[in-house]
């Protein structure tokens, strides 16, 4: 198992929605895709028939295929497990976001990986556009001196034929999400420029709307903004999801020197930099904007979605299974955000009160959480169980259901 520097990387996917990006991609980087893996039968015999790849409905009957590493592109909340099955079964895992639901299936998730020895990836994709590659090297470099503030915003709102099209189901997770759990695209980036992590967050939700009338089937609140303590001391403030928002997605970075920030017209490839007067230092630009260059491969990364880090983690997870090596978005940068988001929830439930973030790579630290499996999603309903809103569980008025349950119908979705 595994691959030396000239052997092709054959990889399976397992979801083919999201996971026809990296279906696509994967030969950029020397990767062949082998298999396919869906439980919507009919996307998956398309996805399979376009590809020319053997398809599977069953997992473990997927894991069964011939191959060398999966790319879990499956339910945001049900990753953990099924990276745990593939890494038992001697498999490099590439996992999407979110790393796992609850507290628990992190530590799992971290025994896993360390047992098998094997690569696991967190493939999140933001921290790889052009403008925050160059936020990172210029941090590296000491443009700023030592972060002492940053944010993050991801938000991505759409009308609601769009918002169905991508959450058919009244129990698909985009519906119940609680707003704090999608935060790894406002984070991972600031991470990744500064190599810090959270250890402790606090968190407000934001309601959709004051009144108890639901205009979609979306039962889960709206948005969200979590105030980050890092392991530095500086403090990173992470917002958004389906807001209004005009950059979209936007990265800003104060430190001891000045600050660096990515910029209008197009947060994923301008870049600004930023120093009061009296904090200038030989050399530098007291405020200027422009667009970086690609520190490499900028042709197949301009060709790939998400500002190019779709390309980048496809590039970063075939080089982790040549070279041997844990990847820098390793489990315990997954596994932290995770936490930032399921923490963050706890700490929205109690209108701001802080939550601690573990080290999920130290041991001890992370054991008081073995048993903790408390999830906002519905397939975990029980006592002690949180909401997905700040409001409750209200489900979508009857009219609202009815349009769904028709649009989703025409998708050839049925409950
Ligand atoms: N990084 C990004 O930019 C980005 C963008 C979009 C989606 N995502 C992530 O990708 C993942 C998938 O999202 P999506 O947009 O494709 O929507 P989705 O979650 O609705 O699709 C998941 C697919 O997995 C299949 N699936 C679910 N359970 C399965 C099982 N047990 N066995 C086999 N197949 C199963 C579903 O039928 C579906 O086709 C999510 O984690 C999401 O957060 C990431």
């Amino acid at each position: 198992m595994g691959a030396t520097s000239n052997e092709v990387i054959r990889v399976g996917i397992i979801g083919v929605g999201r996971g026809m990006s990296f279906a696509h991609g994967c030969k950029h980087v020397g990767m062949e895709l082998v298999a396919l893996c869906d439980i919507w039968e009919e996307r998956l015999l398309a996805a399979g028939e376009q590809l020319g790849v053997a398809t599977y409905t069953d997992y473990e009957e997927f894991l069964g295929h011939d191959m060398d590493a999966v790319i879990l592109a499956n339910y945001f909340h049900q990753h953990a497990p099924f990276a745990i099955k593939a890494l038992d079964r001697g498999f490099h895992v590439m996992s999407e976001t979110m790393a796992c639901k609850t507290m628990g299936e992190g530590v799992a998730l971290c025994e896993a990986v360390e047992h098998s020895g094997r690569i696991y990836m967190f493939a999140e994709n933001y921290p790889f556009s052009v403008a925050n590659q160059e936020l990172r090297r210029l941090y590296q470099a000491g443009e700023i001196g030592e972060v002492r503030y940053a944010e993050g915003e991801y938000n991505h709102p759409g009308e609601e034929q769009w918002r169905l099209s991508i959450s058919p189901g009244f129990n698909h997770w985009r519906n119940w999400l609680p707003p704090t759990y999608y935060c790894s695209h406002a984070l991972a980036p600031l991470m990744c420029i500064t190599d810090r992590m959270p250890v402790s967050v606090n968190a407000l939700s934001i309601i959709e709307e004051a009144t108890q009338t639901p205009r979609n089937t979306k039962v889960s609140d709206v948005g969200s903004v979590i105030l980050a303590r890092m392991d530095n001391g500086a403090v990173f403030r992470i917002w958004g999801l389906m807001m209004s928002s005009i950059s979209r997605v936007r990265y800003e970075l104060h430190g001891e020197r000045g600050l660096i920030a990515t910029a209008e017209p197009n947060h994923w490839a301008n870049v600004r930099i930023f120093h009061e007067p009296w904090l200038l230092r030989e050399g530098q630009q007291q405020d200027v904007t422009y667009a970086p260059d690609w520190p490499a491969h900028g042709d197949l990364a301009e060709a790939a979605g998400h500002g190019g880090g779709d390309f980048w983690t496809n590039f970063h997870f075939a080089n982790a299974i040549r070279d041997g090596q844990q990847p820098y978005l390793n489990v315990y940068r997954g596994t932290a955000m995770a936490a930032v988001g399921i923490q963050g929830w706890r700490s929205c439930l109690e209108e701001g009160r802080p939550m601690p973030v573990p080290d999920f790579s130290d041991p001890a630290a992370r054991a008081p959480y073995r048993d903790d499996h408390w999830s906002p999603f519905p397939e975990d309903a029980g006592p002690g169980q949180p909401p997905p809103s700040l409001r409750g569980i209200i489900p979508p008025a009857p009219e609202v259901a009815e349009r769904a349950r028709e649009y989703w119908a025409s998708l050839g979705y049925h409950e």
